[in-house]
């Protein structure tokens, strides 16, 4: 793991299960308390990897195979830690990620079925080793995620119910195999109150407040 100065924390869950909500409400909590924080979504952030998103949620929308998915969902991770996450960290700054290394795990992994292993082996490339100092897994079920979401879906939305099954399910699984760096989180709960657990989990954790 890459040393740095700044924290760097993630967000993960299946769509629609409240986490975006969750990372604006820290990151206005933590600059409120002159905690240099920044946001950034994954994929996307830099200018490559918002074109690389284009092209993994808006274009050829049929045509992308299971290992370009995770090629490409990886490549833009990479631009995004090179030009934007480490630079900050480095600097003293605060991450804060909606989404990253824990999505191409849960989604190519347990959505695709690509080999765990190997995709965290090309993760820990593309992240030249960097990882979170802590996870917050916002947890929903699938059918209350899916009644959440209002807009139209993406291509990976598209895929339906059983593939958020199966993220949700890595997650869990995730949870347990990574234990001191996941939290999980009631995503069943009132905004406020899951606002409040992750403060109060930053404090136990002696992370910023
Ligand atoms: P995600 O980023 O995980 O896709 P969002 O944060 O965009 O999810 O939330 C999806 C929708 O659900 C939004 O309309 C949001 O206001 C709503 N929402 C978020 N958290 C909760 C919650 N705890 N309870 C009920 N609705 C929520
Ligand atoms: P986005 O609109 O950002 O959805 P959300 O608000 O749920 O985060 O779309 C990101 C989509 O890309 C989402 O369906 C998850 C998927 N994804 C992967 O499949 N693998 C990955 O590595 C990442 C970062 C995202």
């Amino acid at each position: 793991m890459s040393t740095s100065k700044g924290t760097f924390i993630t967000f993960e869950g299946i769509d629609g299960c409240g986490k975006s909500t969750q990372v604006k409400m820290l990151v206005e909590a933590l600059n409120k308390h002159q905690r240099k924080t920044i946001l950034v979504r994954e994929p996307g952030g830099t200018t490559i990897s918002e074109e690389i998103r284009d092209i993994l949620l808006h274009r050829h929308l049929a045509d992308i195979c299971d290992r370009t998915e995770a090629l490409l969902m990886t490549g833009s991770r990479a631009q995004l830690t090179y030009e934007v996450i480490l630079p900050n960290l480095n600097q003293g700054k605060n991450v804060i990620a909606d989404r990253y290394y824990d999505s191409t795990l849960a989604y190519q992994g347990g959505g695709r079925e690509l080999d765990l292993d190997w995709l965290i082996k090309l993760n820990q490339f593309a992240t030249y080793d960097l990882e979170p100092n802590v996870t917050f897994f916002v947890d929903v079920l699938p059918e209350e995620a899916i009644r959440r979401k209002s807009q139209e879906p993406d291509r990976i939305e598209r895929a339906g119910i059983e593939l958020q099954m199966r993220v949700r399910n890595i997650y869990l699984d995730l949870a347990n195999r990574f234990q001191d760096r996941f939290v999980v989180l009631d995503g069943h709960e009132s905004i406020e109150n899951i606002h409040g657990d992750i403060l109060s989990e930053l404090r136990r954790r002696k992370l910023f407040l």
